[in-house]
């Protein structure tokens, strides 16, 4: 019988590429989202990429009564992939307790319900962003944290708290926290990808939104940073590399004999690329001259962070298999597929 695992916000932009990539590993997604940041039509290109529907949960997982619904009625829950959070840094300023209550509530659920029903692999979604500016580049996981400059990058950190404390506590816990870098790119079938609400924050949305004429040209923000050509620096990961990554965590997971554990593994390419670097490798691989100025800088940017992924090369024998070109090639073959649909 195939295992379990039950991936909240699985309708999201990694949660979905996760999906793709436990299914192909042999395992049964069993995802949870409740739409607040995506749409049902991705269960619609899960269909398609998969050849079967998805087995799927309309729920809020800071709702415990709706959550543990869903626990008894899978019954034998393998692990679980808690990827359901906001995640807008700018909004989470202005709207800190929005972020507070759903991204340290859902953990809390939970953390309850796997303690309820006896299920004990977590793999947490963390992000770089635990780092801020780090002294020293690339980053290791023994780099130290910093302190976080917007209430999402609090929750994450708080979220490591909690499980670090869960774990040490001494209950039957093995859980990771994967403090992921930049992830961008698509799949290669264009059926899923990332789906951003109304004007995207993120880089690699705005530039393919531009490059498609939804958008009239993209800013960089800042090119008097102390780097190359004065752009900020950043990892930029392939969504599949990233996906595959929550696949080897398992294993990972699996090996260690230990009742309770806790561990934290960044996942990056341990590459870093400036703003213009990938603006002009966009512009190469979709033969499209991108309308872009220079800007002001934006308010909370760390200058650089790339990370050091000697650790998930060898604890999870990770490894990335696609390029940035890969992931820049993907994004845009999704985003003209969007254009196509509207
Ligand atoms: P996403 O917004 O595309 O996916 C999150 C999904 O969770 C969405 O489908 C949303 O509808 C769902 N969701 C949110 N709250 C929920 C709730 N209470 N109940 C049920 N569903 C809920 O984001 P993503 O980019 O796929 O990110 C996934 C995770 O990775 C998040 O925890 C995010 O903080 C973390 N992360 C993302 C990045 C990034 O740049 N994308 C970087 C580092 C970490
Ligand atoms: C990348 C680079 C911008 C848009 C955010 C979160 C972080 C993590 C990943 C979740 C930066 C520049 C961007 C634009 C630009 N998420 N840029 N013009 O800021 O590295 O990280 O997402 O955990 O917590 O903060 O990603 O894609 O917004 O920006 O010049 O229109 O692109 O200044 O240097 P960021 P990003």
């Amino acid at each position: 019988m195939k295992s379990k695992i039950l991936v909240t916000g699985g309708a999201g932009y990694i949660g979905s590429h996760t999906a793709v990539a436990l299914a192909t590993a042999g395992y049964e997604p069993v995802l949870v989202d409740n739409f607040v940041n995506s749409s049902k039509s991705v269960l619609e290109g899960l269909k398609q990429i998969l050849q079967a529907e998805p087995t799927f949960y309309e729920a809020d997982c800071t709702d415990k009564q709706q959550m543990e619904a869903i626990f008894k009625k899978e019954g034998n829950i393998r692990g679980v992939i808690h990827f359901a959070a906001y995640k807008a840094v700018g909004e989470s300023v202005a709207e800190p307790i929005k972020y507070y209550q759903n991204n340290l509530g859902s953990l809390l659920v939970l953390l309850e319900l796997m303690e309820q029903y006896g299920v004990a692999e977590l793999v947490f979604s963390s992000s770089c962003t635990v780092y801020g500016q780090p002294d020293e580049l690339p980053v290791t996981e023994q780099s130290p944290t910093k302190p976080a400059n917007s209430p999402y990058g609090r929750t994450k950190q708080m979220c490591e708290d909690i499980l670090r404390d869960a774990v040490a506590s001494g209950r039957k816990l093995k859980t990771v926290a994967l403090r992921y870098f930049n992830p961008v790119g698509a799949h290669p079938s264009g059926l899923i990808g990332e789906l951003p609400n109304g004007v995207p924050n993120n880089l690699i949305p705005f530039v393919t939104q531009t490059a498609a004429g939804l958008r009239e040209k993209i800013t960089v923000f800042g090119d008097d940073y102390n780097t190359s050509d004065g752009t900020c620096i950043r990892d930029y990961i392939h969504v599949l590399d990233l996906a595959d990554a929550h696949i080897k965590t398992f294993e990972y997971l699996r090996d260690r004999s230990e009742n309770s554990f806790y561990d934290v593994v960044n996942v990056g390419t341990g590459q870093g690329n400036s703003v213009l670097e990938v603006i002009q490798t966009f512009e190469e691989v979709s033969g499209k001259p991108l309308n872009y100025q220079l800007g002001p800088r934006r308010p909370g940017d760390v200058e650089q962070v790339w990370a050091d992924v000697a650790k998930a090369n060898n604890v999870l024998n990770w490894k990335t298999q696609h390029s940035l070109k890969d992931a820049l090639k993907d994004a845009w073959r999704w985003q003209q597929n969007l254009v196509k649909t509207e």
